[in-house]
């Protein structure tokens, strides 16, 4: 046997078996994917530290996202979400794999035995707002054998510092005859919401096992029939809305006429108002509503009404907020009972109404002009 078959059947071994020593784990490694990093001094260890360093540096993650042994088919790299819970689906594609471990910015979310018959692995991940990098770390009998990464980046609809993504990340849609292809094979994308199905029962929607977290949080929109995805999301399989980038499910903005297509009473009397606040005229009520769920009430973004309205009107976060009409002195915003509704803590909605109104300064007190809404909550 020559020295270059030598070479090829100790690799082929080393494959198969994982029997290697470090050493020659290290030159599988390097010859799979130049752009994995192992030394030996890691080799075998947790190499989150050198990548963090690796990260700090560039804030680029230099993972491959695909290589001989694994590969991640989601999320796709660089790409932009609104929601904070993704998908992640790994290809094994090698048979000595027995155990991958998932990681989000260096947080282990997830370790799993790899049953050697199992060449995929789907699961449902929680992001951070900014960037998220995710890491798939194979191991064969606890050596680490492979690594892929991509990264993500969830903008906020509030918040102005994650409001615009970095350069370099861009929203890719999922939902077309490319992407869907990988997957078509175990699951139904198209939507079966009609009433008798998703309703009576969600596991029996069609979106349910990748995108049951969405609707997970504590305050459900449209508690009784949340599945109801199409209602926003319609549907156009056969449109020009099915290009490579594009995606089958649309996707509208504004949304407000979606809102509106059920909100019908509130439409009625919100656009009969004489004011409206910016947002909601602007139709982006998913500026303060989570469209899907929402662990405040009224699926709200923020942790809280005054929060909500101190994102944007950051002056009142900081100085306070004089009420001229009361002789230019701090008025409390929080920390006492509302007087209008006790079981409600005082908040900026007290005061005023987030949608519209008929008086200056969206205040509450609709007809009854401007003065009268001291009255509201002061007797005297
Ligand atoms: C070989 C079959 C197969 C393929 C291909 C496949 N999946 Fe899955 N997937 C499954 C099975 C089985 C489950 C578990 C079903 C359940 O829990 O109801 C699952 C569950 C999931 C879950 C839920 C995981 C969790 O944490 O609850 C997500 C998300 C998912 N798949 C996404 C995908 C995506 C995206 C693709 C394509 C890139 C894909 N899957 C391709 C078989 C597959
Ligand atoms: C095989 C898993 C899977 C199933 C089933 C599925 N989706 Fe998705 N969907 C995804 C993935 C993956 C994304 C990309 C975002 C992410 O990582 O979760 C996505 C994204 C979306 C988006 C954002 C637009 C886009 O194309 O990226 C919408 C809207 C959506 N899905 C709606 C639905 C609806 C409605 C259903 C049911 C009819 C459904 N999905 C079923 C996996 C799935
Ligand atoms: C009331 C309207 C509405 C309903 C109902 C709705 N969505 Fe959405 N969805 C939106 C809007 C608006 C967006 C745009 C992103 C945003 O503003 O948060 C969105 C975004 C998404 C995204 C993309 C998130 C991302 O990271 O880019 C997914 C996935 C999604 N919806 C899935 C679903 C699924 C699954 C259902 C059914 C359970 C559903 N939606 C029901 C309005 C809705
Ligand atoms: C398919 C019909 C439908 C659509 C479309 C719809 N909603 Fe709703 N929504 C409901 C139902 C039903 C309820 C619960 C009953 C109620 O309070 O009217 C609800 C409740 C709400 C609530 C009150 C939640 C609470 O906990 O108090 C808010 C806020 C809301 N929707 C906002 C929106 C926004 C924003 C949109 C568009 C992005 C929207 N809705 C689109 C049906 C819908
Ligand atoms: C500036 C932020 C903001 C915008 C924009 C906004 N909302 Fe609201 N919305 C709120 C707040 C705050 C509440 C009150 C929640 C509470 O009382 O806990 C609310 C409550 C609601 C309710 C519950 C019923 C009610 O009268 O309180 C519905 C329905 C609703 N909004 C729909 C919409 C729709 C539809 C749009 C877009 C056309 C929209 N909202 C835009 C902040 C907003
Ligand atoms: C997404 C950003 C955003 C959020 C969130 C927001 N606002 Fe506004 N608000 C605006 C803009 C933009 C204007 C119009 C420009 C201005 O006067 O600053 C405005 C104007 C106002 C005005 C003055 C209206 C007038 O006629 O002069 C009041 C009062 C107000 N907002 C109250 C609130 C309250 C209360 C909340 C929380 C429920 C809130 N805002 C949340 C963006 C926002
Ligand atoms: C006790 C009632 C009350 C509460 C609570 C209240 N406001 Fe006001 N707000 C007013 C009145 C009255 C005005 C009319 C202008 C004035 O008299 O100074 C006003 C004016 C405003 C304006 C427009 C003029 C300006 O000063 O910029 C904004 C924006 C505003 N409020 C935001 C908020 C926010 C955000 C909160 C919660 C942190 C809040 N308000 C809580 C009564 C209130
Ligand atoms: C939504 C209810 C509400 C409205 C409307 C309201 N207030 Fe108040 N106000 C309160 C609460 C709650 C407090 C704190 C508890 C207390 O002192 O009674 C307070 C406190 C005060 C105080 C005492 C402040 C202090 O620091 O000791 C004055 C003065 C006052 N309000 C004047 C006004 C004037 C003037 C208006 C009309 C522009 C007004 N309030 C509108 C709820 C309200």
């Amino acid at each position: 046997m020559s020295k270059k078959h030598f070479f090829y059947l100790f690799i082929f071994m080393i494959i198969v078996n994982c029997s290697g020593t470090q050493k020659s784990v290290k030159k599988v490694e390097s010859d799979f994917n130049k752009s994995v990093i192992v030394n030996d001094t890691n080799i075998g260890k947790d190499t989150t530290f050198l990548r963090e360093e690796e990260r700090s540096l560039n804030k680029k993650l230099t993972l491959p996202i695909s290589n001989r042994m694994l590969e991640i088919l989601m999320p796709l790299d660089r790409s932009v979400y609104k929601e904070q819970y993704g998908t992640l689906s790994v290809k094994i594609k090698n048979n000595a794999i027995d155990e991958i471990k998932i990681f989000v910015d260096d947080f282990l979310t997830d370790t799993v035995k790899i049953d050697k018959k199992e060449n995929l692995y789907c699961k449902s991940l929680y992001f951070n707002d900014g960037i998220n990098t995710i890491r798939v770390k194979a191991f064969c009998k606890n050596v680490l054998f492979s690594e892929v990464g991509v990264s993500v980046y969830v903008v906020s609809r509030l918040y102005k510092k994650y409001k615009y993504s970095p350069s370099g990340y861009v929203k890719k849609y999922f939902h077309n005859f490319v992407n869907e292809s990988k997957c078509s094979k175990c699951h139904k994308m198209y939507p079966n919401d009609t009433v008798g199905v998703a309703f009576r029962k969600p596991q029996m929607s069609n979106c349910y096992t990748c995108h049951k977290d969405i609707v997970s949080r504590k305050y459900v929109h449209n508690e009784k029939n949340p599945w109801a995805c199409s209602s926003c999301h319609g549907y156009r399989e056969n449109s020009q809305n099915l290009g490579i980038e594009k995606s089958k499910f649309l996707f509208p903005d504004p949304i407000a006429k979606k809102c509106f297509s059920c909100h019908k009473k509130e439409k009625k009397i919100w656009k009969s108002k004489k004011v409206q606040h910016e947002p909601f005229s602007l139709g982006k009520c998913n500026k303060c509503h989570n469209p899907h769920s929402s662990d405040t009430r009224g699926i709200i973004r923020a942790d809280s009404i005054n929060e909500l309205c101190v994102s944007c009107h950051v002056k009142k976060k900081i100085s306070g907020h004089i009420v001229n009409a009361f002789s230019r002195k701090k008025h409390p915003t929080s920390g006492f009972k509302d007087p209008t509704d006790p079981t409600r803590e005082l908040r900026c909605t007290s005061c005023h109404n987030p949608h519209a109104s008929n008086s200056s300064f969206l205040t509450q007190n609709d007809y009854k002009g401007y003065k009268s809404l001291c009255i509201m909550c002061h007797k005297k």
